[in-house]
Formats: C-alpha cells, sequence, structure tokens
C-alpha cells in the first residue's frame, strides 16, 4: 500500500494476540493520534513497560503516552461499563486518560447483548437440531455478534451519543425488547427498564467528557499536518468478510475496515504493518491447519504464556502458517511486518512452517477464507533448522544466531513484505527494529 498519508496502520494477520498492543506502544509516540476502529472489549492488547503489564480491550493501546490522542472510533461497539472499569483501572495505575476521545457514532452494548452472546453460543453448543455436535463458535461472550447486529437491524441499535438523551434511550431499549418478546426471548419489564435507562444516562454522564465527533476530529488533524496510527483489533483471520466464516468475530478487522470505521480514507496510510506471531495461535472454535494437539503444541503455549488475555482461555497452538499469512499481507497490503514473539521458539531442534495446502491429493498455496473447505486441508511442511539459545536480550539482528535470522528470512521471502520489527520478549524495549526510514526507533 502507497498512499498519500502519513498515517500508519498496525493490523494482526493471524487469528489475533499477535502482540498488536505492543507494536502500536512502540509507535505510538511517533504519531500525534492512536485510534481504533473495529471490534470492542472482545480485544485484550497487553503493554508492558518496565514490568508493569497493561490489558487494554476497548481503550486504544497509545494511551500510556500522554501526548497522544487515543480515539475510539465509529466501528466500535462499546460495554459502557467495561469502559468505565478500564479507565478506572488505568487512573489507578496513574496512567493520564484525559486524551480518551469516543465516537458519538459508535454503538452501545447492551446487557441484552451480552445476554444473547451467551444464549447463543449454549445453543449452539447442545446442537438443538441434533446433526453435528458442538457448534458454538467460541466467542469472548461479550456481546460484541448480537451488538453489530442490532446495530445493522438499526431502529433500536443504540450509539454513543444517545446516552445523553433519556427519551431516546428508553424509546430504543423498549423497542430492542419487544422485538425480542416477539422472538420468545426475554423481554424487560417496567422496573428493569427504568433501571436499566437510569444505569446508562449514568454512565453517559461519566463518559460525556470523552464524547466526540470523531469523524472532525481525525480530519482536523490530518488538516494540520497530524499523523495517525490505526490499531486493528481481533484479526485478518477473523474478519467477517475474508476472515475463516463463520468462526470469525462480527466487524471488519483487516485494513478494509479503516475508513468505515472511521471516515478517514485508506489513501492517508503511508505504511500498512502486519503483525505476524512467529508461530500460530488460535482461541475459540474454527478450523486450524497446523495446530499441534501434543507435547509440541503445549511447549508453544507455556513458553509463549499463551493464554487469553480477555477470556484467560488456553489458546490453540501450532506451527506459522505461510499460506494463511501471505493471504493477510496480501489483503492489507501490508508495507512490512512485525514479527513478534521469535523469542518463544528458542530451543526447539527443528522449526516448520506451512507452505501449502493438499486438499483430495492437489496440493495449492492459496489460502481457502471458508471454515468447512479449510478444514479439510492437510498441512505442507518446510523445515527449518531450529536455535537453542535464548533472544529475550537480542536487540540488534547481529545478536540473533544464524538460524533465527534465516527463519525471519525464509518467512519474508514466501511472504512477500520485508520484516522492519522483530518481537523478542513482552516489554517495549525487547523488540529489534530494522526500518531504517520509520523514524520508530524506540
Ligand atoms: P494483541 O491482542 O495482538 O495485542 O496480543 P495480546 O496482548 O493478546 O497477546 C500477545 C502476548 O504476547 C502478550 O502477553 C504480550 O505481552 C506478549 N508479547 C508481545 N510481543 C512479544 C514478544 O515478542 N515476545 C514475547 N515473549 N511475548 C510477547
Ligand atoms: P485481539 O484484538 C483472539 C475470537 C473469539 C472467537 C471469535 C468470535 O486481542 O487479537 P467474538 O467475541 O468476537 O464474537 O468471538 O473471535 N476473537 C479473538 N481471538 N484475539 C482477539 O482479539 C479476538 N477477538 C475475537 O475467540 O473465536
Ligand atoms: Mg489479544
Amino acid at each position: 500500500m502507497s498512499g498519500d498519508g502519513d498515517c500508519t496502520a498496525v493490523i494482526g494477520l493471524q487469528w489475533g494476540d499477535e502482540g498488536k498492543g505492543k507494536i502500536v506502544d512502540l509507535l505510538a509516540p511517533h504519531h500525534d493520534a492512536v485510534v481504533r476502529f473495529n471490534g470492542g472489549a472482545n480485544a485484550g492488547h497487553t503493554v508492558v513497560v518496565g514490568g508493569a503489564k497493561h490489558a487494554l480491550h476497548l481503550i486504544p493501546s497509545g494511551i500510556l503516552h500522554s501526548n497522544v490522542l487515543s480515539v475510539i472510533g465509529n466501528g466500535v461497539v462499546v460495554d459502557p461499563e467495561g469502559l468505565l472499569h478500564e479507565l478506572g483501572r488505568l487512573e489507578d495505575s496513574g496512567v493520564d486518560v484525559s486524551g480518551l476521545r469516543i465516537s458519538n457514532r459508535a454503538h452501545v452494548v447492551m446487557p441484552y447483548h451480552f445476554a444473547e452472546d451467551a444464549s447463543r453460543e449454549s445453543r449452539l453448543a447442545t446442537d438443538e437440531s441434533g446433526e453435528s455436535g458442538d457448534r458454538s463458535i467460541g466467542t469472548t461472550k461479550r456481546g460484541i455478534g448480537p451488538a453489530y447486529a442490532e446495530k445493522i437491524q438499526r431502529a433500536c441499535a443504540i450509539r454513543i451519543g444517545d446516552l445523553a438523551c433519556e427519551k431516546t434511550l428508553r424509546e430504543k431499549i423498549q423497542l430492542s425488547s419487544r422485538f425480542r418478546e416477539r422472538q420468545g426471548e426475554d423481554g424487560s419489564s417496567e422496573q428493569v427498564l427504568d433501571a436499566m435507562v437510569r444505569q446508562y444516562r449514568g454512565y453517559g454522564e461519566s463518559l460525556a467528557p470523552y464524547v466526540a465527533d470523531t469523524f472532525y476530529l481525525l480530519h482536523d488533524l490530518l488538516d494540520q499536518g497530524d499523523s495517525i496510527l490505526f490499531e486493528g483489533a481481533n484479526a485478518t483471520l477473523l474478519d467477517v468478510d475474508h476472515g475463516t466464516f463463520p468462526f470469525v468475530t462480527s466487524s471488519h478487522t483487516s485494513v478494509l475496515g479503516i475508513a468505515s470505521g472511521t471516515g478517514v480514507s485508506e489513501r492517508r496510510l503511508g505504511r500498512v504493518i502486519g503483525v505476524l506471531k512467529a508461530y500460530q495461535t488460535r482461541v475459540g472454535a474454527g478450523p486450524f491447519p497446523t495446530e499441534l494437539e501434543d507435547a509440541m503444541g503445549d511447549r508453544i503455549r507455556e513458553r509463549g504464556n499463551e493464554f487469553g488475555t480477555t477470556t484467560g482461555r488456553p489458546r490453540r497452538t501450532g506451527w506459522l502458517d505461510l499460506v494463511a499469512a501471505r493471504y493477510a499481507t496480501t489483503l492489507n497490503d501490508c508495507t512490512c511486518i512485525a514479527m513478534t514473539l521469535l523469542d518463544v521458539l528458542a530451543g526447539f531442534d527443528d522449526l516448520r512452517v506451512c507452505t501449502a495446502y493438499r486438499v483430495d491429493g492437489v496440493t495449492s498455496d492459496r489460502f481457502i477464507p471458508d471454515a468447512r473447505a479449510l478444514s479439510r486441508v492437510e498441512p505442507v511442511y518446510t523445515s527449518l533448522s531450529g536455535f537453542s539459545q535464548e533472544i529475550d536480550k537480542a536487540r540488534t539482528l547481529a545478536d540473533l544466531p544464524s538460524e533465527a535470522t534465516a527463519y525471519v528470512d525464509f518467512v519474508s521471502e514466501f511472504i512477500g513484505a520485508p520484516i522492519d520489527y522483530i518481537g523478542v520478549g513482552p516489554d517495549r524495549r525487547q523488540t529489534i527494529t530494522l526500518a531504517a526510514e520509520t523514524g520508530a526507533t524506540a
């Protein structure tokens, strides 16, 4: 992607948890605003600074830098209660949150969205049709799907701006409740309705200082020559259109979601950084061709501390899928890659990467963004030499063993994009920066 602009996007290239938060935190000081454009509190982005760990769900990972605006764009679905807790936690650890801005057009995740998410998942798990076992998606149960569904249905969807108006709020909650009653789900009694209106009006008041028309806010920044960093949540293979449907989330998680989720054209992007973990993980259900359900997989999980930031669930682990990575790099038109968690692979004799899929005896190097078809592929591996020494103290390419450099080079060549950053540990400082032109010399 070579746009006109000075803006940067950071996008996950796998099924999430690639270390986007760390890369955003690293690049934030070189931008004037960090902007979330999709998803909600299903995201869990970890930033580690000098031993202190911050888990961010709705608030952009630039928040730790006090001179950078943190913007929640219109494409995000916001649980106000969760957001207020997150703000409180950050304030308690001494973070200045005054630079937060929330789009008045972002949609609100309501309690009935959480309930519907949980109820759909349990109905899918118990397989009422009797056909094919557990069909649940393994969602984060943060109400994401139902909130986006109501947005697309329109009439009773609540936006952040609506929290300021009791009448609108009451009408919309009431209407939504009537729709759910007609579908045989629980409606709300008058008492429950009153309490909910009061509660969400209260959240509206608490969030009011942060609410803004972020479209004009961002365009005013761009007009004065400021630069914006867009922080992708979830990741490309979870994109509702381009991911492993139906085992995806409900938003546009790739770079393609930026324009609709913020109102800023992708032509403003000068750099698109695809974040790629050195191996593969997935939380929740869905096909995973390179999954390792053995001691090797356990070892990666332990070394990588692969347990969800949002739900604490153990992540499924496997070898790096380069067929999928090349697809995601093409889709996002990545200008470069940040390869993260390379340190986790120290100590393995051999490293494998998937370079093709085999289906019904036919070999192909094309990804298949469809769960049923992808579940039938067999991975074709290329073996590369492992490296025995720990690399968490490496700060330049020269500090890496030659086998680690060969792994990075192989990946770069296969997916057709330069690797500008290499992560060797969770801390901000545990990053090898290779790009000369970025100014991101952190
Ligand atoms: P995100 O959702 O993409 O922001 O990623 P998460 O924060 O959910 O998961 C990534 C995990 O890996 C977090 O615990 C990070 O602190 C950690 N992490 C990020 N980069 C590295 C790295 O290069 N090496 C190691 N060992 N851990 C990393
Ligand atoms: P970050 O930003 C990992 C997965 C869920 C589930 C599916 C749908 O931290 O990388 P949802 O609650 O969105 O309806 O769940 O998507 N999922 C993620 N997995 N990291 C994430 O975000 C995810 N966001 C959603 O596990 O399989
Ligand atoms: Mg995460």
